[in-house]
């Protein structure tokens, strides 16, 4: 690959983290083009979570360069990272609904802190909430629903917002088997659409048979790649 691809949507050059002395990424480089879907995996530990925090600016690095889309990281102020999150959808295994409003208001959420007209919002949340196959669910509430149907309401409300890259850390965690598959499916749908989505979890089951490419980070290093 050459050193300039104009279509990597995210890159990192020799990225290290340190917690007080401890070293959780240690010269990290990669590459996810524009438009790909990909797995991190490797063990508890391993330094998955920290490394999708460092892309959405939860963490700063100690060390290396990170770009994001158009945004180079290392020089964007705390008044641009708003701009940011608006590109990059989180979906996070402890779902953070707000319990006491229905599924529809929980998807439109960031797009009435936007600011976007409650009739463009009906539009956009009605098809976020359809390709979750959860129309039907608009008027309930989140305690409602079983875990794998919440998870689903999480990746509308991440695709309602229209961002470029979704970051999904263990987005199965919590569900059986059967019901990863689905959610995993669901990304593949998204992703076809022509969002990059990055998935990290332990869970080999996810991403065996996808054909997607899968980066094994262990102890804070990238110790190679597979094909899923
Ligand atoms: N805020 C923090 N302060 C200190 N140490 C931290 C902090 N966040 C993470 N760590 C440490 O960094 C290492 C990597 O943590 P991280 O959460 O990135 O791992 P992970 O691969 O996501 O693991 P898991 O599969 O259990 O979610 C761990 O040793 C963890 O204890
Ligand atoms: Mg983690």
């Amino acid at each position: 690959m050459s050193e300039k691809t104009a279509g990597a949507m995210i890159r990192f050059n020799n990225v290290s983290k340190f917690y007080d002395n401890h070293t959780v990424l240690k010269n990290v480089s990669l590459d996810i083009e524009k438009g790909e879907m990909i797995f991190i995996t490797g063990p508890s530990g391993a330094g998955k979570s920290t490394l999708l925090k460092l892309m959405y600016l939860a963490e700063r690095p100690d060390e290396g360069d990170i770009t994001v889309g158009d945004f180079h990281l290392a020089s964007l102020s705390n008044a641009r990272i708003p701009k940011l999150r608006r590109s990059v959808g989180v979906v996070f295994q402890d779902f953070k609904l707000i319990n006491n409003q229905t599924i529809y208001d929980n998807v439109a959420l960031a797009l009435r802190i936007r600011r976007v007209p409650e009739k463009d919002i009906r539009n956009v949340v009605s098809e976020a909430l359809k390709l979750v196959y959860l129309r039907h669910k608009a008027e309930s509430y989140p305690k409602s629903l079983s875990g794998g149907e919440q998870q689903r309401v999480v990746i509308a409300r991440a695709i309602a917002a229209e961002p470029k890259v979704i970051l999904a850390d263990e987005p199965t965690g919590n569900l059986d088997p059967n019901t990863a598959v689905d959610i995993v499916r669901l990304f593949k749908d998204i992703n076809i659409q022509g969002t990059t989505i990055l998935i990290a979890t332990h869970n080999r089951e996810l991403f065996r048979n996808t054909g997607k490419r899968v980066l094994k980070l262990d102890s804070g290093t990238i110790i190679g790649e597979e094909a899923g």
